[in-house]
């Protein structure tokens, strides 16, 4: 169906009644209990402004490009973000909602005009780099997070409001159904559950932590305030939900631990103290192998191929990774020096090519480490190369085409994240891979939980053993890594995306039913 209001270079404001009325009448369905609402700090998509028009662009990221892919699946999905690039603001001043193009579908997007101080507060200074150190293992008790007046401000008048903005606009009764369902996402909105419950108990609340969950002892980091009010925020959900069991097992025990609340573990629930019953669930995240095959199968990725040929003749040890210290790029450059040292022969024989996708670059923590990334690059290069062999090829982009024709040809995919949710990139390699390439993965990714027993483990922190691993991977058999390969493939596409996200919709069924039998059931005792 043509969109009339795709976004092109026509005045925006004028249309937004126009809009308003069109949505209404497109999308009766947005007016019944099956609408579901996604909220996330990212959303699907950015707008840009190119040769005097605006575009729209889609963003990356796990997060993003997962729930992108999943419109198709549900009839009438809508998504709530914060307004990132100038153009984003500008749509967002001119239109509550907007139609965003993603892929084959469509879906409704509104962008919150966020207050840029209180913006840069919650994801600058809180969500990252505090939140996201301190859940990746960044913190210990020897280097805990500074939480002293300008982080005390920054939560108060930063990630406290943000939270109360997107909570807003999930209960907003024009756009909210009655009963529908809003699903929240992610470590920037910890709070907002707890305040949709208490303007909106009729709306079913939908939690996804996509990073890891620590024990209660990280938590403890915190100030207790700030670490109670995130669980407590979390808990004014139906159903709070992570990648893995360590992570749902570590929220229960910090339920138990900070909190006092009692938990039923082997059932998964927390009683908040309120007559409610919160369920604590895991479901890992994964890829849609089909729509990943055809798009590695499509001329474009052929053409980013063609600038990976100067490789050829080496064996390759691919990494696909944003610039994040979590990703542990500066030490898995380490442990391939140490290759380099341990085993000569493999000299001109390798390469490390590196797709480093810049990352939160306004977070000084970030640009430090984009700095000790080109440090070590040059060390290596300097130390190894020679005129016809530079043993670390860096490319500094985001280039999903270029990511994926790599993952078609690597020896082996080294992911040697120090924490990580998931890791979509091991799940991408082995589905994409068309030349017996092995995996390296770290055992501390949600990822090694489904495919470590294909991979060749990595301990994140031991430069010395993913040297060894390294090796053993580029030395592997022919047929082992065939396998291998054949093994982890099937298990991602039996847990593969649309079943990560049918598993949800069916709990929420539960939920739902659960909630409409205590209904009847307080009903007949009025009756009575
Ligand atoms: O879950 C973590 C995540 O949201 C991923 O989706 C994505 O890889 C990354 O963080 C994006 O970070 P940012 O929104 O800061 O670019």
């Amino acid at each position: 169906m043509s969109n009339p209001l795709r976004l092109g270079s026509a005045p925006l404001v004028s249309r937004a009644a126009e809009y308003t009325e069109l949505r209404r009448s497109r999308h009766p369905e947005l007016d019944t209990e099956a609408c579901l609402t996604i909220a996330s700090h990212r959303g699907p998509v950015q707008f840009a402004a190119e040769g005097g028009q605006l575009r729209v662009r889609h963003n990356g990221g796990g997060l993003a490009t997962s729930l992108r892919a999943l419109t198709g699946l549900t009839g009438a999905m809508r998504w709530i973000c914060a307004a990132d690039t100038p153009q984003d603001h500008l749509v967002a001043r001119a239109m509550s909602w907007n139609t965003a193009p993603l892929g084959e579908g469509e879906c409704e997007l509104r962008m919150l005009d966020l207050d840029a101080a209180a913006h840069n507060g919650c994801y600058a200074v809180i969500a990252n780099p505090l939140l996201w150190f301190l859940q990746h293992g960044l913190y210990d008790a020897c280097r805990p997070p500074r939480f002293a007046e300008v982080e005390r401000r920054a939560w108060r008048d930063g990630y406290v409001a943000v939270n109360r903005a997107f909570a807003k606009a999930l209960t907003d009764r024009d756009d909210i159904p009655v009963g529908s369902t809003v699903m929240v996402h992610d470590y920037h909105l910890y709070l907002t559950p707890g305040m949709v419950r208490v303007a909106r108990p009729d709306v079913l609340i939908h939690f996804f932590g996509h990073i890891p969950w620590p024990d209660p002892a990280t938590w403890s980091l915190l100030p207790r305030d700030v670490r109670d009010a995130i669980f407590r925020g979390l808990l004014g959900s139906d159903i709070v939900a992570f990648q893995t069991a360590r992570d749902r097992e570590n929220f229960l025990s910090g339920c138990t631990e900070l909190l006092g609340l009692q938990v039923d573990s082997s059932r998964g629930t927390v009683d908040p103290e309120d007559g409610r019953e919160v369920a604590v669930r895991n479901y890992p995240i994964s890829v849609d192998p089909a729509s990943l095959r055809q798009v590695a199968a499509s001329a474009v990725v052929a053409d980013r191929a063609r600038t990976l040929e100067p490789l050829r003749g080496t064996r390759v040890i691919l990494r696909v990774d944003r610039a994040d210290p979590a990703k542990n790029i500066t030490r898995g450059f380490e442990a391939y020096a140490r290759l380099l040292v341990a085993h000569p022969e493999l000299h001109e024989r390798v390469s490390f090519l590196a797709l480093i996708q810049p990352t939160r670059e306004a977070v000084p923590e970030y640009a430090d480490y984009m700095r000790a990334i080109h440090r070590v690059v040059d060390d290596v290069n300097a130390r190894f190369g020679t005129n016809t062999w530079k043993p670390i090829v860096l490319r500094l982009e985001e280039d999903p085409a270029l990511a994926i024709a790599a993952y078609k040809s690597f020896d082996v995919l080294f992911v040697n994240s120090i924490a990580d949710g998931m890791n979509l990139v091991a799940k991408e390699g082995l589905v994409v891979n068309e030349t017996s390439g092995v995996l390296a993965l770290s055992r501390h990714t949600g990822a090694f939980a489904e495919v470590g027993g294909v991979a060749v483990p990595l301990d994140p922190l031991n430069v010395e053993q993913q040297a060894r691993a390294l090796f053993r991977a580029l030395s592997m058999p022919r047929d082992e890594r065939q396998r291998r390969l054949s093994r982890g493939r099937a298990v991602v596409g039996e847990q593969d995306l649309t079943r990560w996200f049918q598993r949800q919709l069916a709990d929420l069924d539960a939920v739902r039913a659960r909630r409409a039998c205590l209904r009847t059931k307080a009903q007949r005792r009025f009756v009575a």
